[in-house]
């Protein structure tokens, strides 16, 4: 098998979990530990790093797997908007020199009432073939770690209430249903 091949495997965890919530938080100050054994189950071989423009098409790639659409106009002007904003809050994971996901975020204050520094994740994805194998852990925990050096004490995100499945992820890293309402009108 060439470099840059994507070797992954499916690995459900039995302790999964829905729930539905239009916004989550998380206090940044007691962070979720894993246990030695649980930290050996995880995917050692993969590599937290900043996202770079070259990593546009792969990012494309895993969201047209997710959601069936195809858009690298789009990725090529969200990533860029990230950079900008935060490079550090881009990121990356990588296994055998290809990319097996990424989540992108930014510390931002004063915004809906919410005067306190807060780290917010917006965009996430993990290849489809490589979810269940704690990447998506590793990137969160990698993106609060640097919420934190930011001086925020909080995380926040927004999940659409049919969407399960982040619900659940979420919720499994520690965030809670927040007190905060999502209001929308159409145009
Ligand atoms: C949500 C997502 C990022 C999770 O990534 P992942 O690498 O599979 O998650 P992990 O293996 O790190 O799981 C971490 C925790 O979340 C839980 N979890 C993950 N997926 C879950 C799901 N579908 N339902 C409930 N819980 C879930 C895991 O059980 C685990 O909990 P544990 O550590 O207590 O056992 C991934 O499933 C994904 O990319 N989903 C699609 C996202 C999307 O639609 N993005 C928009 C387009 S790009």
């Amino acid at each position: 098998m060439g470099p840059g091949r994507l070797v992954c495997y499916r690995q459900v965890s039995a302790s999964r979990m829905a729930i539905a919530s239009a916004a989550l938080f998380v206090g940044l100050n007691n962070p979720k530990k894993r246990s030695p054994a649980e930290t050996m189950t995880t995917q050692q071989d993969v590599q937290i790093r900043i996202l770079d423009t070259v990593d546009i098409g792969a990012v494309t790639d895993i969201d047209e797997k997710i959601t069936g659409r195809y858009r690298p106009e789009e990725w090529e002007r969200r990533i860029a908007y990230y950079m900008r904003r935060d490079p550090d809050a881009a990121l990356a994971a990588e296994r055998g020199g290809a990319v097996v996901g990424f989540m992108l975020g930014e510390v931002r204050a004063g915004e809906f009432g919410l005067e306190e520094p807060t780290g917010w994740i917006e965009v996430l994805g993990v290849d489809p073939d490589c979810q269940g194998g704690a990447i998506g852990r590793r990137l969160a925990e990698s993106l609060l770690e640097h919420f934190r050096t930011q001086g925020a004490t909080t995380v926040r995100t927004l999940v659409d209430e049919t969407m399960d499945d982040i619900a659940g992820f979420f919720g499994s890293l520690g965030f809670e249903p927040a007190p905060l309402k999502p209001f929308v009108k159409t145009l």
